[in-house]
């Protein structure tokens, strides 16, 4: 959908709109209290987009049931056939353009959390900076949207893309992704994954904005990289080290072999190769 498209088109498809109420039956407050769901977009996050800078609320959501469009990290596609869950939230952080990469790892550990909550015997983790996995195949990813005045962040968008009834990925994905009906052999209700996930996303985001600390707990806890060897493609470069740490900012702690210390923040790169956990 292009940018400049009148924003009152937007409104009028809209297909869904209902007060929430979480999986353990309290009625949510902010995140999901609007919600907007079209059964086809090229990308959640660009009509998401358009509606914040539109002034729409924090905690907004825009979901659809399949994507033309889907946007990746790093100028990816990102399959998005029927039956996965893809949307986008709208988020009002009060924080600078350089604090925005936790809400990477803000991201990841939320949807980590709600499949741990809903799915307990399967081992969810995280890949540095947004990949939530299982047997070290992608399940779901996140990519953060920032819209900044003068170094203050106006909106993020948080698009979230979670394999949920996906039964099938074409190659060379089949090598490297997974569906949680593949894992489980069960189909997941939508509606039930996305409240239970905006339920984990909401407290993460508020009290994080209390206790940073707590965050980074959570996001260790579901880590799959610390302690590992790693290679990371920076924009600097290859970097190989052990994983020491995740610090506040999302950045990735690595000791180099020279015995130095390197953070390389989530948008400055990617792992490229893992080894064996020592
Ligand atoms: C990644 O590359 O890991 C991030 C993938 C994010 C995909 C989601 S699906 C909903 C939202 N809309 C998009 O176009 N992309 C994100």
């Amino acid at each position: 959908m292009a940018e400049n498209q009148n924003s009152k088109d937007l409104y009028m498809i809209i297909k869904e709109k209902y007060q929430r109420k979480s999986v353990a039956g309290q009625l949510q407050s902010v995140f999901g209290k609007e919600i907007y769901h079209y059964s086809c977009l090229e990308s959640t996050n660009k009509v998401a987009y358009l509606l914040a800078k539109k002034g729409a609320e924090e905690g907004t959501v825009v979901v659809a049931d399949e994507q033309t469009q889907g946007e990746g990290r790093g100028d990816h596609y990102w399959y998005s056939p029927q039956g996965g869950l893809w949307f986008s939230l709208i988020l009002r952080p009060r924080m600078v353009s350089s604090e925005t990469s936790r809400l990477s790892i803000l991201g990841a550990t939320g949807i980590a959390m709600s499949i741990d909550r809903l799915f307990s015997s399967l081992k969810v983790r995280i890949r540095w900076p947004n990949d939530v996995v299982i047997k070290d195949k992608k399940v779901a990813g996140v990519l953060i949207k920032v819209r900044t005045e003068r170094c203050n962040v106006n909106f993020a968008i948080m698009g979230v893309g979670v394999n949920l009834n996906v039964r099938e990925f074409p190659s060379p994905l089949s090598f490297t992704a997974t569906s949680l009906i593949k894992e489980t052999g069960d189909s997941t209700s939508k509606k039930k994954f996305l409240e239970s996930t905006l339920e984990e996303l909401e407290n993460l985001y508020f009290s994080s904005q209390v206790n940073g600390q707590m965050l980074l707990e959570k996001a260790r806890l579901f880590s799959s990289l610390l302690g590992r060897q790693v290679e990371v493609i920076t924009t600097e470069g290859k970097f190989q080290g052990l994983v020491q740490d995740l610090d506040e900012d999302g950045g990735l702690i690595l000791r180099l072999e020279s015995g130095l210390h390197k953070k390389i923040l989530p948008e400055e790169g990617y792992i490229k190769e893992r080894s064996q956990k020592i």
